[in-house]
């Protein structure tokens, strides 16, 4: 099977989307220019240009993209070749309206944007299919082309009539009878029984709280929906080069596709990644998105297909990103795993939606900062690839995750809608994050014998296997911490007898689980050695220690985190230090240790390969107490018996005097350390 390496060839890949066709052709020798200038080793071509090729159905105008893929090539350039799938030419929906999606409403989603196709539509996809399969016959056989990437951030959702027949195809694969499906989405509840298929529908509007397990399947519809599409373009482009790797991106933590499920059917884990430069925990997330994308990966390499070289254009406040946080993001990445750092895009666009979203190449040119920054991380790059590129980052801390437990959280008639599962996950691995571990993901029904702690923020929704997975992990000597509103559900959105399952609750030693008890916006509770904000719960302790108990409101006096062995139960959100130090402690009992001790806050050690790499996040210097001596790849320059000296977002990438690079990690480093960050 190809894979990464077979693109990368020992690099760490440098470059980002590259739009020429938005250009006259003699801006493309002064790009050429500035990508040898930039270090830029990989393009990302044609990921928008389908009525380029496609000016008119069945017509195609490869010329252009003939010239350039030889223009690349003679300039040492490898091409990521995108089908053009993801925004279908104006001429499709005005010609074929079936093509367009429709919303829950049943709203037309008309062209004049991107993304606007039906992913059941079989128009849709002859014509995707059509052009794929002229793309590839194409270059096949083009030096230029290392990868394949199909179509564009998967998003679209649908709910048309073609959308219907195909999610009943889907229903009728998954519970053989309208019986089954009637007993699965409990439509006994309000007079909800289906007789035959032809009456299930699409969840679309309806007069008050829909089904919730209705729901619940048509997000994994969806995702299977578009999962077939990716296939079919897949399995296209493999045929005529079954030796180069493909790719999707995904979006970073986002709802609408089951990653586990997509990532193994790519070569390559790719993702799309944009830290607010506002946000002082970009850092963290940045981390939080190379960790999932790298465990999507099997733990191996990854690639980051796009991130903003400064400001994007699509929060409210679109704010740049100051001086070296470019460079501190993306040695960030590559420090966690991952063997490609690209951008959107490569020259900032004059026209269209997209002209005030930053780019490698701003409108400032290459006498602005940005681009000065650019230069220096596709130097550094090069530097690191021999020692980095193909090796792993090794994580003893698992955080699990599962998009059906998510969905399954979103439900219209839940207990609180101010939990939001990403913001709860987020703060669970900033905890481990700022305690200095570093964190794989898994599925909870992966294998998790390799990790010694295994923390679930919250699982609402837990087939029978990934129980008892979670129970045979413990009971093999794992460390397992769960945050509330776990086990509560089954695969069905069946509430568990007891309001959790009764295996976990043996598990974690809880007698009875009386009644949720939501927190609003702002509220706390005060609990032994931490605040709990969010949620808390009303239970009794079975044979469990209570580790803290509610000290305030209703719930004074009763447990709010509960023991039993290995396993622990959190029934609150606790606040940042609270959660830190909670899983501080279950992680030194699991033997699970930081990466370094006692680091000065906003200061991150990963060891990847050889490479031990310190980043500041901090805008403030730092400086880090060092034992032993090193070698800062980056600079050259050698730190021995001393102070690590971090500027403000600076990084070190640091080697074992002595060492090839090829050895083991460096040991101990830093203890303590001063500075503010
Ligand atoms: C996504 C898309 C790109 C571009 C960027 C803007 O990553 O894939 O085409 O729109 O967002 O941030």
């Amino acid at each position: 099977m190809p894979a990464l390496g077979d693109a990368t060839r020992g690099r760490v890949l440098f470059g980002g989307d590259y739009n020429p066709e938005q250009w006259p052709e003699e801006t493309w020798a002064d790009d050429m220019r500035l990508m040898k200038d930039a270090g830029v080793t990989s393009v990302t071509v044609g990921v928008f240009s389908w009525a380029r090729i496609e000016p008119r159905p069945g017509v195609r105008d490869f010329g252009w993209l003939d010239r350039l893929m030889d223009l690349l090539h003679a300039h040492g350039v490898g091409v990521v070749l995108a089908t053009p799938t993801a925004s279908p030419p104006p001429w499709m929906g005005a010609r074929h309206p079936e093509t367009l999606p429709r919303d829950e409403d049943g709203r037309t989603v008309w062209w004049g944007s991107r993304q606007q196709f039906c992913a059941s539509s079989p128009t849709y996809r002859a014509y995707a299919a059509a052009i794929t399969e002229d793309l590839a016959a194409r270059y096949a056989d083009h030096p230029a082309l290392t990868m394949w990437h199909i179509n564009n951030e998967y998003c679209t959702h649908c709910w048309c009539d073609e959308t219907a027949r195909h999610f009943r195809r889907w229903l009728t694969a998954r519970y053989g009878t309208v019986d089954a499906l009637n007993e699965a989405w409990g439509t006994a509840f309000w007079s909800q029984r289906y007789d035959t298929w032809d009456e299930v529908i699409p969840p679309r509007r309806a007069q008050y709280i829909r089904n919730p397990a209705h729901l619940l399947d048509f997000r994994r519809f969806t995702s299977d929906a578009l999962l077939e599409c990716f296939r079919a373009e897949r399995d296209i482009v493999a045929r005529h080069t079954p030796r180069t790797p493909v790719t999707t991106n995904f979006m970073p933590l986002w709802s609408g596709q089951d990653a586990w499920a997509w990532a193994a059917e790519e070569d390559v884990v790719s993702v799309d990644v944009y830290p607010d430069p506002k946000d002082p925990l970009g850092g963290q997330y940045n981390a939080l998105i190379a960790d999932m994308t790298r465990s999507q990966a099997g733990g191996g390499p990854w690639m980051l297909m796009e991130q903003a070289a400064g400001a994007v254009n699509w929060r409210a406040v679109n704010r740049p990103k100051p001086a070296g946080l470019n460079r501190l993001l993306s040695l960030q990445a590559v420090a966690r795993g991952a063997d490609a750092v690209c951008y959107f895009q490569w020259r900032q666009s004059r026209q269209g939606a997209e002209k005030f979203h930053s780019a490698m190449l701003p409108h400032a040119g290459e006498q602005g900062r940005t681009f000065r920054e650019v230069r220096r991380i596709g130097a550094e790059l090069a530097a690191l690839g021999p020692e980095v590129a193909g090796t792993r980052v090794a994580a003893d801390v698992a955080v699990l995750h599962d998009w059906h437990a998510w969905w399954g959280t979103e439900q219209e008639g839940r207990p609180s809608r101010e939990v939001a599962y990403p913001e709860v996950v987020r703060a669970w691995h900033r905890a481990l994050w700022e305690g200095g571990h570093t964190t794989a993901f898994a599925h909870p029904e992966h294998d998790l014998s390799g990790y010694r702690m295994v923390v679930a923020p919250q699982l609402y929704l837990l087939s029978d296997a990934a129980v008892e997975n979670l129970v045979a992990y413990t009971e093999g000597g794992g460390t397992l911490v769960c945050g509330f509103w776990t086990g509560v559900a089954d695969e069905d959105d069946r509430i568990r007898p007891g309001g959790m399952d009764e295996r976990l609750r043996a598990l974690f030693g809880i007698g009875t689980l009386h009644e949720w008890w939501p927190l609003a916006r702002g509220e706390t509770v005060t609990c032994d050695g931490f605040t709990g904000s969010l949620w808390s719960e009303e239970l009794q302790a079975g044979d469990a220690e209570v580790v803290a108990a509610y000290r305030d409101g209703e719930l004074a006096g009763l447990p709010a985190v509960l023991r039993r062995g290995r396993a622990w139960y959190v029934s609150t959100l606790p606040d940042p230090d609270g959660l830190r130090d909670l899983l501080g402690r279950a992680a030194a009992g699991a033997g699970a240790r930081p990466v370094l001790g006692g680091l000065p806050p906003g200061v991150e050690a990963v060891r990847r390969g050889g490479l031990l790499f310190v980043l500041n996040h901090g805008r403030e210097p730092v400086e880090v107490a060092v034992r032993g001596a090193y070698r800062d790849v980056l600079t050259g320059a050698t730190v021995a018996g001393g102070a690590l000296a971090l500027e403000r977002y600076g990084v070190a990438a640091l080697r074992e005097a002595g060492r090839d690079g090829s050895g083991t990690a460096p040991g101990y480093v830093g203890r303590g350390g001063s500075g503010t960050a």
